[in-house]
């Protein structure tokens, strides 16, 4: 009976969904065992702009300065074992909804998130950067 009752609840915890942890230190999303990850690194547009503005003496870009941290996706990887199984859209989804909860915009840089995720999602294009800072931010 007790053996029994184990089997049950190691079936329960085999169906349960991946947890996705967001690892501030390494700038990463990851399953919890580490071995599944979304590596991003944060970004600073508004010194790019304050540069420009720098440069070109114009008042109107001078506003656009102080903008915004963006978010740039950089790489996915999931094991061979683990493919095929949405596990790296999980980590997307958990690194876009961290995005907008912090009113960052993305630079989809990893191959996966512009050419499979983004077209699967396209709710997220509005977090896309463009070269533009968010007019909110
Ligand atoms: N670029 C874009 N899309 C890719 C891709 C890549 N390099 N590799 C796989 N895909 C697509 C597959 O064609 C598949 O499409 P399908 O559903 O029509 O079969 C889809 O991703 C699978 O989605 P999902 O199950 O959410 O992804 P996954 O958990 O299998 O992980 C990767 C996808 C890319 C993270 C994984 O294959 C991997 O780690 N590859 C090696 C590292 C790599 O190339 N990373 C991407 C570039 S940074």
């Amino acid at each position: 009976m007790a053996k029994r009752a184990d089997d049950d609840s190691s079936t329960v915890e085999e169906a349960r969904p991946p947890v996705i942890v967001w690892n501030k230190e390494r700038e990463r999303f990851e399953t919890e065992d580490k071995e599944a990850f979304l590596q991003y690194h944060l970004r600073g547009v508004g010194l790019v702009v304050a540069a420009a503005a720098d440069s070109c003496d114009d008042p109107e870009q001078e506003k656009r300065e102080g903008a915004a941290v963006v978010m740039d996706m950089v790489h996915t990887y999931v094991p061979r074992s683990k493919r095929g199984m949405g596990l790296a859209a999980l980590l997307c989804d958990a690194a876009f909804a961290h995005a907008q909860r912090h009113s960052m915009l993305v630079i989809p840089t990893c191959s996966y998130v512009s050419d499979t995720y983004l077209p699967r999602n396209p709710a997220w294009n509005s977090l896309v950067y463009n070269g533009e800072p968010k007019a909110s931010m």
